[in-house]
């Protein structure tokens, strides 16, 4: 059965929700692992006082007993603590009585780079909170809990993942100028054996869905493997990694090629980079125009991150396990974890490669 993965949830309604379907039976997972990955998550330099009030925590509603999975679906919940301050402007239902708290007037300014003026038009809403609280890199937080699950079933085959910043802009003097700043991130997975992911269809390579999946992240733009578009410039007899044979068996000296090739995982440390723009929301706001009235007017401005580069190395780490899960569960199946964890060795060993 294939990994697949539904998530819902808005950034101040009651909470973020994941299901995971096709885990095998008996991974082993560790709450303290998963909580310590979404306070990765909050921490970082840039970050708003959202990440204090938050201090995420998973919880589990199905597919799991005494630690175990139990080859059904994994239902987890985040829950946003700011809800309370918006249980009226976030009501799931029409809400009674007077308004009160956050969230009560319309948000006619849109951000530019936000989802409000694409998501007011697309959708035809009078309130662009309607399009905002979903398109909100809240929901990142969920997609760093699924991470964090995918990282257990990998770590079962060996495979480790990390993620980091390579660089960043100026925080402080953007937070003095009331401006955001972006940067880069760099995913590394160690341990990926050849033969994840395949040339046959577009579909199938590897490259392409880690590129989706990061791509699929908030405010990335860019994303590389290897030495990526560096490639561009240089000549074949410096760019690709060339052969050899020891008694490490098959290997490469380098490793521009960010450990795939043609689509299929080469045996080398896979690398991810990802390009992070400038966060949208300003303090001092750009030019907007009020979709309410058509007069010119200031972006909304609402409490938020200057920068949350340090953030994205964790989601790209979570996003890039996702994906590499999916990918080994494709390759050796397996409803019991130690069947998994059997076939790889198995095919390991065909391959001769440790
Ligand atoms: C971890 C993380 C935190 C973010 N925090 C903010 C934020 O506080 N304020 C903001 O305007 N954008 C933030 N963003 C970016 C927006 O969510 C994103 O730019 C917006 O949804 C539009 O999508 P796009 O940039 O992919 O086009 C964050 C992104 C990430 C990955």
């Amino acid at each position: 059965m294939a990994l697949e993965l539904t998530t819902a949830g808005e950034s101040h309604g009651p909470a973020l929700v994941a299901i995971v379907s096709g885990l095998p039976a008996g991974l082993v997972l560790d709450k303290a692992a998963i909580d310590s990955d979404l306070a990765r998550r909050q921490q970082g330099y840039g970050r708003s006082p959202r990440q204090k009030l938050e201090q995420d925590e998973v919880e589990v509603l199905a597919g799991l007993r005494h630690g175990r999975t139990l080859g059904t679906p994994l239902a987890l919940v985040v829950r946003n603590r700011d809800h309370k301050n918006w249980t009226w402007g976030m009501s799931p239902w029409p809400p009674e009585g007077e308004a009160q708290g956050k969230g009560t007037k319309p948000v006619t300014l849109p951000r530019p780079g936000h989802a409000d003026l694409a998501g007011s038009l697309k959708y035809g809403l009078a309130d662009a909170r309607d399009a905002l609280e979903r398109a909100s890199a809240r929901q990142t937080a969920i997609t760093v809990a699924v991470g964090a699950v995918a990282k257990a079933l990998l770590r079962e085959i060996g495979i480790e993942l990390e993620g980091s910043v390579v660089e960043m802009g100026d925080v402080d003097a953007a937070k003095a100028d009331r401006d955001t700043v972006g940067g880069i991130v760099e995913v590394r997975a160690r341990g990926v054996p050849p033969g994840l992911g395949s040339y046959a269809t577009k579909d199938d390579r590897l490259d392409a869905r880690l590129a989706a999946e990061v791509m699929g992240i908030q405010a990335v733009k860019g994303v590389e493997v290897g030495a990526g578009f560096a490639l561009a410039g240089q000549r074949g007899s410096e760019a690709h990694d060339e052969i050899f044979r020891d008694e490490r068996g098959l290997h490469r000296e380098t490793n521009h090629a960010g450990g795939i090739e043609a689509g299929v995982s080469n045996g080398e440390e896979i690398v991810v980079r990802a390009a992070m723009k400038p966060l949208p929301t300003l303090m001092k706001p750009l030019a907007s125009v009020d979709l309410a009235t058509g007069e010119a007017g200031t972006a909304l401005v609402e409490r938020s991150d200057v920068a949350a580069v340090e953030a994205l190395a964790v989601v790209a780490e979570a996003a890039v396990a996702w994906e590499l899960a999916v990918a080994a569960k494709e390759k050796f199946g397996g409803d019991a974890v130690g069947d998994f964890v059997a076939a790889h060795r198995s095919y390991c060993e065909r391959i001769e490669w440790h």
